[in-house]
């Protein structure tokens, strides 16, 4: 899941590890070292389970020039070192990385491969010894070996990193799909699959286009394309601090992201509006927008979360017809397009192979598309018409808390700027400014509440096996996506629900002490979301409350200061991912890298 290499530096186990910690916020569960030195002395160390058992691992023998690095999150084959890259030819001399899916992996295995002896079950290994199979039958080298094997993968996803301990200083790169960056350094080059992991080397990196090749040398960077001829390529400049990754005081990354969020509601007002108030949006992006007949909502995950949420600021304030579609789902069973659609693509990473496919068809079909994504430069960023950034700062923590709030808010400006286009009168009353300061004051009201909500996550979560979290319109929307939360981190059974279809079955799971957390922010709704709750108590479970503040009534657990409906999402969601993070650290979980996720999914 995370790729690093470097060449041409002493340091280079150095550099590879630190790397991979870096990485290590994406989720994975085994990672791998392979490090050469200029005299011919080699070392492959593989571990199972986090870096710090690699380290571990590594001796302080092991040292080399050039080497790669990988973090694997299983795809094909269980956790195992033998499973974990690098993955090594048969006859020792071919070492590879790899993130992505090679699809017709057993078909290669039977036609080519039928006679060699396998370590592993992966996909990766079936590419490397392939690789060596070209390289020794064919008489090619190491670049020539990998371009033709490379020939054979169509239609596969991957990122590769290739040594070849012939050539010790060499590192080999390709991807498609999978994203894969050059760093330059200050005479030695990096690789990298995240531009976090080599910030204390560099801050320019050379991006990559799918289906190029590029020979990486101390000195010297090659990029071929898809036809092998050679391609000039500008570095770009990653406007970030190394420092901005760390998590200071806080003991993880995720309650420092839940404790930033009033500060990314502030910087957000400053990047999109302007001293009066008014959202600042190119034009041709608000052309384009107002020319579509519907919207397209595109994203995985919390993304998608945070688009059903939109779907209901853009039909409120634009009424425009806006759907909100799972990306998994999007890119196979696509829905019957109108006339002329516009596609809004949701995206933390910018990564995400899912919500990728489904924007290469939508490119395919010339069609408009804007990605709000928090990663500068990122495939779905480059790739779409137009990008709006979230800047969240890095979100390192597995669970996503301040992309979520940042895009609902950043939806929330889009949707002022373009209602107000059009003269809605929803769009035009909206004081955004002044709400996006009232949210970020709540926000900060609701951290500052911390104890409370830990001691409710002790009483209700700590011991129970499942949990409910529901609401009507937003209010159903953000139970999905808070129970996401207790689900990722605390491994807590939990399901978000619209409270009016509990009575249709899943009532029927209520038991004494099941908790159930009722959202209630819509003044439309409130009584009857209050008359469900009513029910599941009768059935005896230990019922919570999260209000806003002039809906509340005596009892209730959690108040939320008010603010205009359009925008409760951005409150209410804040106990639940605290009550969620309290939840996965009494219970002695790791907080930030929940089991079996990653951050950033870069397979379908
Ligand atoms: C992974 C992460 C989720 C995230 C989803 C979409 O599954 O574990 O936290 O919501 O990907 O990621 P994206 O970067 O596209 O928002």
């Amino acid at each position: 899941c995370g790729i690093v290499g470097v060449t041409g530096n002493d340091n280079t186990v150095k550099i590879i590890l630190n790397g991979l910690q870096k990485l290590e916020y994406r989720g994975y569960d085994s990672a791998g070292i392979f490090v050469n030195s200029k005299n011919g002395q080699d070392y492959l160390v593989k571990e199972k389970g986090r870096i710090k058992d690699l380290r571990k691992e590594v001796g302080p023998e092991v040292h080399g020039t050039a080497g790669i690095g990988h973090t694997r999150w299983a795809t094909h084959g269980v956790v195992s070192v033998d499973n974990a890259h690098p993955q090594v030819s048969k006859d020792d001399r071919f070492y590879l990385v790899h993130n992505g899916v090679i699809e017709n992996f057993q078909d290669l295995k039977s036609d080519f491969l039928s006679d060699v002896p396998f370590t592993s079950q992966t996909d990766t290994e079936v590419v490397v010894q392939l690789i060596d199979k070209f390289a020794v039958e064919d008489h090619l080298d190491a670049h020539d070996a990998f371009v033709k094997a490379l020939g054979y993968l169509k239609g596969s996803s991957y990122g590769f990193l290739l040594m070849d301990r012939e050539e010790p200083e060499t590192l080999y790169v390709a991807k498609n799909k999978s994203p894969l960056l050059i760093g330059l350094a200050d005479g030695y080059n990096v690789v990298c699959s995240d531009s976090l992991a080599m910030l204390n080397e560099t801050h320019d990196f050379l991006e990559l286009m799918d289906g190029e090749v590029v020979t990486v040398k101390p000195d010297e960077v090659i990029i071929e394309n898809k036809d092998g001829e050679k391609v000039e390529r500008k570095p770009f400049h990653v406007d970030m601090n190394a420092d901005e990754t760390d998590k200071g005081t806080y003991p993880f990354y995720m309650l420092k992201e839940i404790d930033e969020q009033p500060n990314v509601m502030r910087k957000l007002a400053q990047e999109y509006l302007s001293d009066t108030g008014k959202p600042v949006i190119s034009d041709d992006l608000l052309n384009d927008m107002q020319e579509a007949d519907r919207l397209y909502i595109v994203g995985a995950g919390t993304s998608y979360h945070a688009g059903l949420v939109g779907k209901r600021l853009f039909e409120s304030m634009t009424q425009k017809p806006t759907e909100v579609h799972i990306s998994s789902e999007f890119a196979y069973e696509q829905p019957i397009l109108s006339e002329k659609p516009f596609f809004i693509f949701l995206s933390q990473s910018g990564e995400t192979a899912d919500s990728r496919e489904v924007l290469v068809n939508v490119n395919s079909g010339n069609y408009k598309s804007l990605t709000l994504t928090n990663v500068q430069n990122s495939t779905l960023s480059r790739e779409a018409t137009y990008t709006l950034l979230l800047h969240a700062g890095p979100e390192i923590a597995v669970a996503s808390t301040k992309a979520y709030t940042a895009q609902i808010a950043l939806e929330a400006i889009l949707a002022k700027a373009l209602g107000e286009r059009d003269n809605q009168i929803v769009a035009s009353n909206f004081d955004i400014r002044q709400q996006l300061g009232l949210v970020a004051t709540g926000m900060q009201a609701l951290v500052d509440e911390k104890n409370v909500i830990e001691n409710i996550a002790k009483d209700y979560f700590l011991n129970t096996p499942n949990a409910f979290y529901i609401g009507r319109g937003l209010d159903w929307t953000v139970s999905l996506e808070s129970a996401l939360k207790l689900k990722e981190i605390s491994y807590v059974q939990a399901e978000g629900f619209a409270s009016g279809e509990l009575k249709h079955g899943t009532i029927a799971l209520i038991e004494e002490g099941t908790p159930v957390i009722g959202i209630i922010t819509q003044k439309r709704t409130a009584g009857l979301t209050r008359s469900n709750l009513q029910e599941t108590m009768a059935r005896g479970a230990k019922t919570i409350t999260i209000v806003a503040s002039k809906l509340a009534k005596p009892g209730d657990t959690i108040i939320l200061p008010d603010i205009d409906e359009h925008l409760t999402p951005l409150l209410s969601v804040v106990p639940a991912q605290l009550l969620a993070y309290y939840t996965s650290l009494n219970k002695g979980l790791d907080v930030d890298k929940p089991r079996n996720l990653a951050k950033s999914v870069t397979v379908e």
